[in-house]
């Protein structure tokens, strides 16, 4: 029940940074219309359809903050961010319980193959848009296309397409956490190995793991995620990595074009597919075995270093065929790797929501004039790095109050 100081709070604000954002909110049936407006004017794909997917990104954002539902158009007088095209779209759900528009555009045979397509990793909407004009309608189409040159990505997209459309769960998350730990530790001492995401910001699954990671002695992460790429590789539990090196300099934090390019940042990562067989999902989180209120596994080949390599079977083969009776799934994990003077900043970024990040950054542009990144924090007008040891102290510096992890789903 919304509360006189939780409707002020709403009023007060002009930028999603500065409202709370519940994962659970009041007004899913509009923000599930809404995405499909976004998602729609994302894969069309021009300038113009990139201002309204936001347009309709922040539409959604303002109703997921609401803390009452929308009942009538009343409601939606005083709404922030919300134009034109939403306000009839929210009349027509109120007056009929559906959009004549969304439904018409969910069941359009373009709109379905665009999302079958950029379901695949590696496959966004001007590739997806390409094979559909090629004629490609289904994944089958695209296997046996011999006029498309698939990426390395796009392969393995399709390979493990089921996997990779199955929502990760969160013990399956803490699980590879668990084990990145167990494996770093024989390379370096103190590495800290932290879940950020859809998962820190309360989410029960995700599409994704990310892990932070980083030492508190500021330079001592240099070349750990490269040695430890390269163990997970020997014991073959990577089924695609890359790893980008850091590519960050200081001077880039003032530059506008490191803000244009907005939300990729510079640090070391790799964005991989592990091997998850699923015996590591009980035996390294803390419930284990004994939690019998969860599926139970099936299989369960401890996985282990004296995996063989000829298990290993991808590697080798043109075949978009998995075996049968597998007894792993592929799970897509983010590791980024960040010094500790950055830490505040780099965990700030990777918590997101992405809307949020946006949000924040436009906020401190526009309302203080500073430059905010996942790197840091520069202040154009008495033209200073702003250093933080926390995402505190950065709420501080940009004099917002405190949005905690599970308030930032915007
Ligand atoms: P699910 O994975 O679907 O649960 O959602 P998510 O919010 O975890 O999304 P995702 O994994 O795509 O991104 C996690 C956060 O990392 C988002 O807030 C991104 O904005 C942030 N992020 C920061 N820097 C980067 C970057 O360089 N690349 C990517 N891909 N994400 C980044
Ligand atoms: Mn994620
Ligand atoms: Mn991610």
């Amino acid at each position: 029940i919304a509360t006189i100081e939780d409707e002020a709070e709403y009023q007060d604000t002009k930028y999603a940074c500065q409202r709370r954002t519940p994962l659970k909110h009041h007004n899913k049936i509009f923000t599930d219309a809404l995405e499909v407006l976004e998602k729609n004017a994302d894969y069309t794909g021009g300038d113009q359809d990139y201002s309204r997917a936001l347009a309709f990104r922040r539409a959604s954002a303002s109703l997921k903050s609401l803390p009452h539902t929308v009942t009538s158009m009343r409601d939606v007088a005083n709404l922030k961010d919300i134009g034109k095209h939403c306000k009839d779209v929210i009349r027509e759900i109120l007056e009929k319980g559906y959009s004549t528009e969304i439904e018409d555009i969910k069941s359009s045979e373009w709109f379905k193959t665009i999302q079958l397509f950029v379901g695949i990793y590696g496959c966004g909407p001007a590739t997806a848009r390409k094979w559909y004009n090629m004629g490609y309608r289904t994944l089958e189409d695209i296997k046996k296309s011999t006029t498309i040159h698939l990426t390395a990505d796009q392969r393995n997209g399709i390979r493990f397409y089921d996997d990779l459309q199955t929502p990760v769960i969160r013990r399956e998350a803490e699980a590879i956490r668990n084990f990145i730990i167990e494996e770093i530790k024989e390379i370096s001492n103190d590495f800290t190995v932290v879940i950020t995401g859809g998962f820190i910001r309360g989410k029960d699954s995700g599409h994704d793991v990310d892990l932070l990671m980083s030492h508190p002695d500021n330079g001592k992460e240099k070349g750990v995620l490269q040695k430890l790429i390269t163990n997970l590789k020997q014991k073959n539990l990577l089924l695609e990595c890359s790893l980008q090196a850091n590519t960050f300099h200081k001077e880039s934090l003032k530059s506008p074009k490191h803000y244009k390019s907005s939300m990729l940042d510079h640090f070391e990562k790799s964005l991989s597919i592990f091997r998850l067989e699923k015996s590591m999902v009980d035996k390294y989180t803390s419930c284990g075995g004994a939690s019998k209120t969860t599926e139970k596994v099936q299989g369960g080949k401890s996985c282990s270093s004296n995996t063989k390599s000829d298990d290993y079977i991808l590697k080798h083969t043109d075949s978009f065929d998995l075996p049968k009776d597998r007894t792993w799934r592929a799970v897509r994990v983010d590791f980024v790797v960040c010094p500790q003077s950055q830490y505040g900043y780099a965990l700030l970024g990777w918590v997101g929501s992405k809307m949020f990040n946006r949000s924040i950054r436009l906020y401190a542009d526009r309302e203080l004039g500073m430059m905010l990144s996942s790197h840091g924090l520069y202040d154009r007008i008495n033209q200073q790095y702003i250093p933080a040891s926390s995402e505190q102290e950065i709420f501080e510096h940009l004099k917002l109050t405190w949005i905690e992890h599970e308030d930032r789903n915007c």
